[in-house]
């Protein structure tokens, strides 16, 4: 046996059915939730009890969902069902597909593309019980307060599992059971393959069941019993829209609690959004309407919200992130971003850095300490540390048709407004005055100024705009000045 291949001979995933109540052009099987595809989600929880081989049945949108399957897990198995209908098909073809020289021995695990929120922990469980008790057919089943739909679990007067009765063909009676087949199995391989020559489509849907299987194996003298599981939510597939946001939001409200079980303060779990991939260290805090997406990480004593969107940022120690949107960006240690600050793809701010309000960053390298405080964007540039870019400050770095990049040193100064036409380079303690348009390079030290001479032309407005409030305080201003003042004030900001 090979030593990292621990677990069954085979896992099947079931995954050709149509899913029509989702009325999406999307395959069921991948929508989202928790940022991962339910497939998504059925894969990992299929690999982590390590089978031997994978296999996944499709047959419903078939491309687009093989497309999506090898993008997850190349190494899985994808196998067409055929024209014959029913969970039983599904598995006969994929066992063909499975079985090579040799048919595989041991025990073979079967679960559903679409039951999302099943956990590795629960399909082991369910393996070690099948292989403990060496059963034929292991059913893992749920109690529910409305067992519509489902198929139902029969059992002998002594309790043993005999069978399982599909709804639309059950009695009156046995539609009172309340124990569900969850549609997630361990079985040994031999007694499946056979069992699977013997199912028919003599039922009332015309299909091959699966659920069949059970009543067979018994005759055949094996042993079929069940794991009964207290969790609802791992079993539940979803069929339609309303179960998929109630089944996202389950998945959330377990990621969020295993946070805060771990050291993340949440403030309000119920407007917190983690996605399964997003990993978060002690004293995080994060606060309301905060939705952490793909391959987002949090350190330690950082701050996160409120109002946030982050996808795939990785924030640094002690940084504080607040009422932002962004994606792609590294956020150092001690950092600030926000208020509505909107960073994308490419943004890296270094240690004790500041992206402050209303900026838009893209492609671009903060050093240590610098600060881009209000009102600007910041695209495709490199700024040194220690550097205040002030008020309004923009990198012009699209001509139109290409971009071009902006450098600037460190400690430097720009005055507010001051627009820098990339490509140029600023160098290190430059200065540059308010509004400046800075076309050429600037040498180390030097102030930059662009701006022609400021002139007043007195009186202009007494001459150009008589009768108006300005000409009348204008007016009252210039012949009154022992009263007013505010006008010889100086340095007004
Ligand atoms: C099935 C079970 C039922 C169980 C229920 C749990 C059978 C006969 N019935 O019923 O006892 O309570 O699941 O949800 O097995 N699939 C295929 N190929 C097919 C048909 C289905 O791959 O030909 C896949 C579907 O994509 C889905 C799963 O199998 O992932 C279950 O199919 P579905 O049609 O939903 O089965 P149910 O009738 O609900
Ligand atoms: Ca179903």
């Amino acid at each position: 046996m090979i030593p990292e291949n621990t677990g069954p001979a085979a896992v099947i995933v079931l995954a050709a059915g149509a899913g029509t109540r989702m009325k999406s052009r999307t395959p069921k099987i991948l929508h989202e939730i928790g940022g991962r595809s339910m497939v998504g989600h059925a894969l990992l929880a299929a690999r982590s009890i390590n089978p031997r081989q994978l296999a996944i049945v499709v047959r419903h949108e078939r491309d687009l969902v093989a497309r999506h399957l090898s993008e997850l897990d190349p190494a899985a198995v994808i196998v067409d069902q055929d024209e014959i209908p029913g969970t039983g098909r599904a598995v006969e073809v994929a066992l063909q597909a499975l079985d090579g020289e040799q048919h595989l021995t041991g025990t073979v695990v079967v679960t559903y593309g679409d039951v999302p929120l099943l956990s590795g922990q629960l399909l082991a469980e369910l393996v070690a019980t099948h292989e403990r008790e060496a059963n034929a057919v292991t059913v893992l089943t749920a109690v529910l307060d409305d067992a519509t739909g489902y198929g139902r679990i029969l059992r002998g007067d002594d309790g043993t599992v005999t069978g399982i009765v599909e709804h639309k063909d059950a009695s009156d009676a046995q539609r009172l059971i309340g124990e569900v087949n969850s549609g997630i199995y361990a079985f040994d391989a031999a007694v499946l393959r056979d069992a699977l020559t013997h199912v028919t489509t003599d039922n009332s849907q015309g299909e091959k069941y699966l659920t069949d299987v059970l009543g067979l194996a018994r005759q055949a003298g094996g042993r079929v019993a069940a794991v009964v599981t207290a969790d609802r939510w791992q079993v539940e597939g979803a069929n339609d829209r309303v179960q998929l946001s109630a089944l996202g939001a389950e998945l959330n409200r377990r990621i969020v609690e295993a946070w805060m079980r771990a050291g993340v303060t949440v403030v309000d779990p119920a407007t917190t959004w983690i996605d399964s991939s997003v990993t978060l260290d002690e004293d995080v805090r994060i606060l309301p309407n905060t939705q952490l997406h793909g391959a987002t990480t949090v350190a330690r004593d950082a701050v996160v919200g409120p109002d946030t969107t982050l996808t795939d940022v990785t924030i640094g120690e002690g940084a504080k992130v607040v009422r932002t949107h962004g994606s792609g960006a590294i956020i150092g240690p001690d950092a600030a971003v926000g208020p509505f600050t909107y960073l994308r793809p490419g943004t890296v701010l270094g240690e004790s850095g500041k992206i402050g309000a209303f900026y838009e960053t893209k492609n671009v390298t903060i050093g240590r300490g610098s600060k881009l405080s209000h009102l600007g964007y910041a695209g495709d540039a490199e700024i040194g540390e220690d550097t205040n870019i002030g008020c309004g400050n923009i990198t012009a770095n699209y001509d139109g048709d290409k971009k071009h990049r902006t450098v600037i040193g460190s400690g430097v100064r720009t005055g507010s407004n001051t627009v820098f036409v990339a490509p140029v380079t600023v160098g290190d303690g430059a200065y540059s005055g308010a509004g400046a348009v800075i076309r050429k390079d600037v040498p180390a030290g030097a102030l930059a100024l662009t701006v022609a001479a400021q002139s007043n032309t007195e009186g202009w407005v007494a001459a150009n705009r008589p009768g108006t409030r300005s000409a009348e305080l204008a007016q009252a201003a210039t012949t009154d000045s022992s009263s007013t003042p505010a006008s010889t004030e100086e340095g007004n900001q």
